[in-house]
């Protein structure tokens, strides 16, 4: 297994402003699509979804204010600002997807207010982007399975895209926790991992519960969703950055273990969405450059 290097933040910002030049094109003259057993499958779920990308990420840009001032990492305010204009980018995408096909934008869900009250229960950036990216990586898999749960052109474009857009932003989150991590104690380090671990295993157990009939209907039953995001979280964060923390800690090795296994399964970096699913299928990664927004 490779331990990766942590990326300096000016190459986040350069990759979010590559990023903006090569959006995929919306095919938004399709107009509705939908047939009524797609709409009542996906409209609760998706509704969630819009609203949880839609934040204005005030705390969050507080928080990194903070931290670039302790740090001296100037650049990251920029990279979360630009971070942040892509998820409110999602929200855009998605609110007008919705609005096509005749589904209200919400502005309140209860998952969503206890997913913005964890983000800033002890108002650290540490804990605001450990449960963003927790979110972030089972989304991966949500809009993968999201995807597939109807034949719409346009809603499969919106997912092409926020999936391309999130496998770089799990990335350059957990980039910055190994950051926010380094050095500390052994013990203090175990039990972040464990909270991290059962903030995971409890928004997915509440991901699989309240969105299956989206998820089931792009191919995901429980135990596929589970296993995929299982892997997803495993790889981004036990497989690729974690190790620089990890070393030489005997209680990282079952971890270490869980994403080396799948390494030995083949399963390749940010182009799956699980063992069975590759994600280049879901048309992450890959797509020809011509397909761009004017
Ligand atoms: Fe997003
Ligand atoms: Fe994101």
């Amino acid at each position: 297994m490779t331990t990766p290097q942590l990326r300096p933040t000016r190459d986040w910002i350069a990759h979010f402003r590559r990023n903006r030049a090569v959006l995929l094109t919306i095919p938004w003259d399709l107009g509705a699509e939908l047939t009524d057993a797609e709409r009542a499958a996906i409209a609760r779920s998706i509704q969630a979804f819009q609203l949880g990308e839609s934040s204005e990420g005030r705390n969050l840009m507080r928080y990194a204010r903070a931290w670039a001032a302790r740090s001296g990492d100037v650049d990251y305010v920029e990279a979360i600002r630009l971070l942040i204009a892509e998820e409110q980018r999602h929200a855009r995408d998605l609110g007008r997807f919705m609005e096509l096909n005749g589904i209200a934008c919400i502005q309140h869900r209860w998952t969503d207010s206890v997913f913005r009250a964890l983000r800033n229960l002890l108002g650290t950036l540490e804990i605001s982007i450990g449960v963003l990216v927790t979110a972030e990586i089972i989304a991966k898999v949500y809009y993968a399975a999201l995807r597939e749960a109807s034949e719409s052109t346009t809603l499969r474009r919106i997912c092409d895209q926020i999936l391309r857009d999130e496998v770089r932003h799990v990335e350059f989150q957990t980039e910055q926790l190994a950051r926010l991590r380094l050095g500390r104690a052994p013990l203090l380090l175990r039990a972040t991992l464990a909270l991290q671990q059962f903030l995971f295993v409890g928004a997915t157990l509440l991901v699989a519960w309240s969105h299956r009939p989206t998820l089931a209907r792009g191919g995901f039953g429980f135990r596929r969703f589970w296993g995929a995001c299982r892997s997803e979280f495993a790889r981004d964060f036990f497989g690729r950055v974690e190790p620089l923390n990890l070393a030489g800690r005997p209680f990282a090795e079952p971890l270490k273990r869980s994403a080396r296994r799948l390494e030995l399964r083949g399963v390749p970096e940010a182009t799956s969405c699980g063992p069975s699913a590759p994600l280049a299928s879901c048309g992450r990664v890959g797509r020809p450059p011509t397909d761009r927004r004017p």
